[in-house]
């Protein structure tokens, strides 16, 4: 694991930054929340490095990258999500301030392990999101805008490299089987749950200014756009259940080591990952 800082140019980035606008704005909302789930994670994984750290020094250390990465995240995200409010979708403050809320109540009230299961649950649905954002979703990435676009595609990338840390905190902290999976299943339906109130604040703002009838289009784009998802996600939740699931074994595809490439380079991308990819395997590089 290494710490990333792609030049993206988001103070000029567009919010419809994809050729399908529903999809853009769907995984606009998910940047919405996004920001305020890694200060919780970074909060749990501090008081797991103090009370776990001195004893491992490896899982400290691998803490250590953990949270540089997610503070930078949250850093990029705080600063696209700028562009979503100067651009109309001010609405989603009040919804943000909910899921913190939800979080906080979560972090107050939960056993320390059944937060950091919570953690390891949703770094297994971001790795999830990361196979299929990077290699199902080409045609929404393609010709599209690189500064939003990327975003997301560098995001999941290293969430796809840093997919066992909290796994192997939680293993740290308890590694109770059922405390797991109850904490797995919460950040599942909490996650997902978010992300759909913070996409629906910004399509009904989109689709307020629609005839009927491209409203139910939108609706349908959307539907099918979340089906598709929940496709590729269903069967890879089923693993979780494995007493022994073991994060790690979820090996890198040869584009997402390419991502992790591409993403680690000083220049600004001029283009996003997807397209970047797609012709250099047509040049055969
Ligand atoms: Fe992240
Ligand atoms: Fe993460």
């Amino acid at each position: 694991m290494i710490i990333r800082k792609p030049d993206f140019d988001l103070a000029q980035a567009t919010v419809v930054w994809s050729r399908v606008p529903e999809f853009a704005l769907y995984w606009n909302g998910a940047s919405a929340v996004i920001p305020y789930v890694e200060f919780y994670l970074n909060n749990v994984m501090s008081e797991v490095r103090k009370a776990k750290g001195a004893g491992d020094p490896a899982l400290d250390a691998e803490l250590a990258i953990f949270i540089a990465q997610e503070r930078n995240h949250a850093h990029y995200h705080v600063a696209y999500n700028k562009r979503l409010y100067d651009a109309g979708f001010g609405a989603l403050k009040g919804l943000i301030e909910t899921i913190t809320a939800e979080l906080k109540v979560l972090r107050d009230k939960r056993s320390l392990a059944f937060n950091v299961a919570y953690c390891a649950g949703f770094e297994n649905a971001a790795t999830f999101t990361s196979r299929y954002l990077i290699e199902q979703c080409d045609a929404d990435f393609a010709g599209a805008d690189p500064a939003g676009s990327n975003l997301f595609l560098w995001h999941v990338a290293e969430e796809f490299e840093h997919r066992s840390v909290c796994h192997e905190a939680f293993n740290a902290v308890s590694g109770r089987y059922f405390t797991r999976i109850a904490g797995v299943a919460y950040a599942f339906w909490h996650i997902n749950h978010s992300f759909d109130r913070a996409a629906k604040t910004i399509l009904d703002v989109r689709r307020a200014g629609m005839t009927e009838a491209e409203r139910k289009a939108s609706r349908k784009v959307v539907a099918a756009i979340k089906r598709r998802q929940a496709w590729h996600t269903f069967p890879r939740v089923l693993s979780l259940l494995n007493p022994w699931f073991d994060p790690a074994s979820i090996r890198p595809t040869p584009k997402i080591e390419a991502a992790l490439a591409f993403f680690a380079r000083a220049e600004v991308p001029q283009e996003s990952f997807t397209d970047a990819y797609a012709s250099r395997s047509l040049l055969g590089a």
